[in-house]
């Protein structure tokens, strides 16, 4: 009996409180990650995972595997020093959602496989539209037909997707469309051969998903032009204005504004942006796959005035609302701007049911079957209020200003940048001996107080990668002006402050104990 249904409710009880005491324990070790090296780990799991035999085996046997082998080798978010990307410890309301979304398995893309499903994502939708201020924002009205200031009054709308990469798919997608449409051309029936190339810009800061999405629709990735930020990392107005020019308005189909960069954290100039969007008819795309978060912040959501202005928003849950993976959302001012993508088929919207005013929300997604993720959300909302879910977010970005102070204090220690949400930007950069290592007294090592840079950065890297595979914290590499910088990412609420003394204190001993252990081939080394 394998099938869940009533004569297997028994056994899917005990197997699930069996598997959750598996996971009870996996979080009570409280390890960030035990699973070694990339070699380690990989030997492991295709022990595991390659011993399929004709006959399948016991639960107790394929649990006991889960339990030694795959759960060390996994990432624990929930531990207070995982703080390497956009990835959250996960609440615990979001898990019992995904109990349900996964034995109910409702399929969103049709009412009669998600009846009260396909009712609590509408409602969701209209009340995050509602949170965005889309329908009271003085950009109500939109015309993108240049030769035309007709308005006419609408409703705003949108639908959950699998994550910001698919939501910035959708906004584009739907700026493309309407923007060939204001020319007369349907690009959905006609493609785009033979058309005028157009322009997408956003910032340098901006997302990849933006360049890779322009590709997949046609238009290219040299379609997406850059345009300059501040020191900030946020969208220069001076330098949208000259691009505009350069490419000229009527050239420019969407753009892209960010509401928190993926590595600095960077909100663009929104209200500034949407001025210059309404003025000139051009689409304008938010990508607030992080700051979005900021929506429910009581002492944070001015960081983001100007959002209500978007034409079309991208929302991730699974970042800073601390949603297991995968739950986004796609919010459209206009819904109208929907129909360029309505696909009929008679087995799932038919017009039957456009008539009978039964909602098939397949309509409105890139997706066919698609899971009941909205559940995750309405819980979470539901369960903490807005101002305890507001909180919990709030609390990421008073530890990050916090650990920027931390980091600014010491010698050894560069902070690249403020915080603006919650990411902290440093690098390790040892200026002279501590007292133990100068006890060492080599004269090799301290030629190695003068790193060149690439060395800096193989230092760095080494320093991250030493604290995952000895289960000390996880931590993030990535570039800011061609410099190589390990970075924080604090959305956990439970990690404090003294969490990021102690990683700060691993973070240097892991970089005296490598140039140490070089000793007299330090220079070859790093
Ligand atoms: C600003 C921004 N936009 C979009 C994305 C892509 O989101 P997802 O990974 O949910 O597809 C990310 C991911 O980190 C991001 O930081």
């Amino acid at each position: 009996m394998y099938v869940l249904n009533q004569h297997t409710s028994e056994q899917y009880l005990t197997q699930m409180h069996k598997t959750s005491a598996i996971i009870k324990e996996w979080l009570d070790a409280n390890n960030v990650y035990l699973g070694g090296s990339p070699k380690q780990v990989q030997e492991t799991v295709a022990a595991m995972a390659m011993d399929i035999k004709a006959q399948g085996r016991d639960i107790d046997a394929l649990l006991a595997d889960i339990q030694t082998k795959l759960l060390p080798g996994c990432i624990s978010t929930a531990s207070s020093h995982c703080l390497a990307h956009l990835h959250p410890p996960t609440l615990v309301i979001g898990q019992i959602a995904e109990m349900i979304i996964a034995a109910t398995n409702q399929s969103m893309d049709s009412w009669n496989q998600s009846p009260a499903a396909t009712y609590i994502e509408t409602q969701l939708i209209a009340w995050l539209c509602q949170r965005c201020k889309f329908d009271s924002s003085e950009f109500a009205s939109r015309e993108f037909n240049k030769q035309t200031d007709e308005q006419t009054t609408y409703q705003s709308g949108g639908v959950f997707t699998s994550g910001g990469t698919q939501s910035n798919l959708m906004g584009l997608l739907l700026a493309r469309n309407t923007f060939y449409a204001a020319k007369g051309v349907d690009v959905q029936r006609d493609g785009l051969i033979g058309q005028s190339r157009s322009v997408i810009l956003c910032s340098d800061q901006a997302h990849f998903s933006i360049a890779k999405n322009a590709a997949l629709l046609g238009l290219g990735q040299q379609s997406v032009q850059t345009v300059a930020t501040d020191a900030s990392g946020a969208m220069l107005i001076a330098d949208l204005q000259h691009k505009i020019k350069e490419h000229g308005a009527d050239n420019v189909m969407a753009i892209v504004a960010t509401a928190g960069t993926t590595d600095l954290g960077a909100i663009d100039p929104l209200s500034a942006i949407a001025s210059v969007c309404k003025q000139a008819k051009i689409w304008l795309h938010v990508d607030a796959a992080w700051g979005g978060a900021l929506l429910l912040s009581k002492r944070y959501r001015d960081l983001i005035d100007g959002i209500d202005q978007a034409d079309s928003l991208t929302l991730d849950f699974h970042k800073h609302f601390f949603l297991p993976i995968s739950c986004g959302a796609f919010l459209l001012r206009d819904q109208r701007h929907f129909e360029s993508i309505r696909q009929h088929s008679e087995y799932l919207n038919s017009s039957a049911d456009d008539q009978d005013n039964i909602p098939n929300l397949v309509t409105y997604s890139l997706q066919t079957t698609r899971r009941f993720d909205a559940l995750k959300l309405w819980l979470a909302l539901d369960l903490l209020g807005t101002d305890a879910y507001g909180a919990l977010i709030d609390s990421g970005l008073d530890t990050a200003r916090k650990a920027a102070q931390l980091i600014k204090a010491r010698p050894d220690f560069v902070l690249l940048h403020d915080p603006i949400i919650s990411s902290v930007l440093f690098y390790f950069k040892p200026q002279g001996f501590s007292q133990d290592f100068d006890q060492n007294s080599n004269e090799d090592l301290k030629e190695a107080t003068e790193l060149t840079k690439l060395q800096l950065a193989q230092l760095n890297r080494q320093i991250a990668q030493d604290l995952l595979i000895n289960n000390i914290a996880n931590i993030a590499t990535t570039e800011l002006d061609e410099q190589l910088c390990l970075k924080l990412t604090i959305l956990n609420p439970t990690t404090q402050i003294s969490d990021i003394k102690a990683i700060i204190e691993e973070v240097a001993s892991a970089g005296y104990a490598r140039l140490k252990n070089y000793g007299d081939k330090l220079h070859a080394a790093i």
